[in-house]
């Protein structure tokens, strides 16, 4: 096969979820750029109509959904609802995060914890079995989880310097988790034609001054990555199909570092 036909996700149906947000929005369209019908998933389902709207007007194909990956039905109901649309799951992007009860180990409670990992964890775990459950019935499947620089090494905490800011543990630790879960996946499904992959990406760039300011953090951030920036708009779309198409056949149970060399020293 010629290797840039390699790239092309012609007539693969893929599920993002979170697909509506920061990484979701480069994601949803280096996938529907590739030739991926993309379905964007989230409990903002208006939002995920917006995304995938704003797709199809450039005659790309995709369409907005609703999950709560925090409700069992509301999982089932999507994988339905997409094979009984669509006919077939053949990419799935666990990309959705919660952030909420997410604090440092000395404020953190039980039901903060527990609701983290109620998402983060259950509810990873929850849509990748009915997803693989398609996928090991029609020989064939790509899981890619989005991870993160949090989930390769430690947080680097001086980074934030008198800014308050900080990285909490619950994220580290599913981060962490999620490279193993994507191990297990690869190791387990491989012979049944199944992939799975993580991507780690850096600090999202875009719009970062609007949503938390220029300050000592973002000054500190950039000086302590290799490459000097935050990760841009586009810098994750080519990880992406790369791993989601056949130029990646040979590829499973990865992490792919898309940080601007930051786990490099
Ligand atoms: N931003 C960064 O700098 C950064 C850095 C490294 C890695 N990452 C990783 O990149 C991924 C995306 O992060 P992001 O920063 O782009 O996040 P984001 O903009 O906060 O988006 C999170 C997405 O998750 C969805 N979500 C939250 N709870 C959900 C639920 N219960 N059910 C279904 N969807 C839910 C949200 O949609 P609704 O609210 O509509 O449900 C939203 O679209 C995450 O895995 C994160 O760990 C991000």
């Amino acid at each position: 096969m010629h290797t840039l036909d390699m790239f092309r996700l012609d007539g693969r149906v893929a599920v993002v979820t979170g697909g509506a947000g920061l990484y979701g929005r480069p994601i949803c369209r280096a996938l529907a750029e590739a030739g991926a019908t993309v379905v964007i998933a989230s409990r903002d389902a208006a939002a995920c109509q917006a995304a995938a709207d704003g797709l199809a007007c450039e005659g790309m194909s995709a369409v907005g959904m609703s999950l709560d990956l925090g409700d069992e039905a509301s999982i089932r109901a999507l994988v339905d609802r997409v094979v009984g649309d669509f006919g077939r799951i053949d990419i799935l992007v666990n990309n959705a995060v919660t952030r909420h009860g997410m604090a440092d180990l000395d404020k953190l409670t039980r039901e903060g914890w527990e609701e983290a990992q109620r998402i983060n964890a259950t509810g990873l775990m929850l849509i990748t079995q009915a997803v693989v459950a398609g996928m090991l019935a029609q020989g064939s499947g790509n899981i890619i989880n989005i991870g993160s620089i949090q989930g390769a090494v430690g947080p680097h905490f001086p980074v934030y310097g008198s800014t308050g800011m900080t990285s909490p543990l619950n994220y580290t630790y599913d981060k962490w988790a999620m490279v193993g879960f994507t191990k297990w996946v690869a190791n387990r499904y491989g012979r049944e034609g199944i992939r799975c992959n993580c991507i780690s990406p850096g600090g999202y760039g875009p719009g970062v001054a609007e949503r938390i300011g220029e300050n000592e953090f973002t000054e500190n951030y950039r000086g302590l990555t290799p490459l000097g920036r935050f990760c841009g708009e586009d810098d994750i779309k080519g990880a992406m199909v790369y791993l989601a198409s056949n130029a990646s056949a040979y590829v499973t149970g990865h992490n792919l570092m898309v940080d601007g060399g930051w786990t490099s020293w």
